[in-house]
């Protein structure tokens, strides 16, 4: 069974994309079987990797539409999933996934249709990684009650403190109410530049807070890690050499050893 981690902060822009997309490759460059799910309408996991939405025949979107309805298919599924071009495997997005939020308000039990439809597959993987919106949707909720663990990525600002802050609490809700399971693996800092006041005001912060042990290991600024997805490469692939791919890397063994597999 696959440990599966969502990346999620209803903040926008806080290395949700990037980071599921390098993490998925740094796993997978160190043996394990990863999917990763693009569950953002804005498909940025997909265009990272070098797919444009018009070409994807079948997508997130159609999945939970068939699980909405009670008429889920292995073989569709499988399909679905876009195998053998990067290292790991993936469920691409595209703009239709918004339409899911209207289409399934209704439908009962509709928070657990994520999870539904990961326990088809969860036996093939080591690990499922979603890159959720920033936004606070059904969406997001069906990834937060399908998830194990929650990686929260954030910029070391003092507003991102406050978006921190509220995931904590969203966190908290939904171990309550949907998914008692669901862990926090830890806070991941992007683009953390140690020699600002500021980003060693936010490490301390959240190491005051929370502990060192859900301090993930930084990710520091590089400019090669906003490159790479215009060329639909992940790190590993545009820049292996660079921090970035060092960074991510070691972001990587870091959740192995988190989740007793290292
Ligand atoms: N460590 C880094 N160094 C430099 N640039 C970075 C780094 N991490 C992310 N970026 C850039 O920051 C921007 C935001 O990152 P990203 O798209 O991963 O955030 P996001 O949380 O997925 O955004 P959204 O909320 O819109 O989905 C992108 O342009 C990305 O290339
Ligand atoms: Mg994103």
């Amino acid at each position: 069974m696959a440990i599966t981690i969502a990346l999620a902060n209803r903040k926008g822009g806080t290395g949700k994309t990037t980071s599921s997309i390098n993490l998925a490759d740094a796993l997978a460059r160190q043996g394990r079987k990863i999917l990763l799910i693009d569950a953002d309408s804005q498909a940025q996991s997909t265009t990272s990797c070098g797919f444009l939405p018009q070409q994807i025949q079948s997508s997130l979107y159609e999945l939970l539409h068939l699980q909405a309805q009670g008429r889920s298919d292995s073989g569709f599924i499988q399909q679905t999933i876009i195998k053998q071009v990067k290292p790991f495997d993936l469920i691409a997005s595209k703009p239709d996934l918004s339409a899911f939020e209207l289409e399934a308000g209704q439908v009962p039990g509709r928070e657990g249709l994520m999870r539904n439809l990961i326990m088809e597959i969860d036996q093939d993987y080591d690990f499922i990684l979603m890159d959720l919106p920033p936004s606070l949707g059904l969406i997001t909720i069906c990834g937060l009650v399908a998830a194990d663990y929650l990686i929260i990525p954030i910029e070391p600002t003092f507003l991102s403190m406050d978006g921190l802050a509220q995931m904590m609490s969203i966190l908290y809700r939904v171990n309550a109410e949907l998914n008692p399971g669901l862990r926090l693996m830890g806070i991941l800092i992007i683009k953390s530049d140690l020699r600002t006041n500021l980003a060693r005001g936010v490490v301390r912060e959240i190491i005051e807070n929370f502990g060192t042990e859900r301090l993930l290991p930084l990710i520091r600024t590089d400019i090669k890690l906003a490159e790479s997805p215009s060329y639909g490469k992940t790190i590993f692939e545009y820049a292996p050499g660079c921090r970035g791919a060092a960074d991510y890397w070691r972001l990587a063994e870091s959740i192995l050893a988190r989740s007793g597999l290292a």
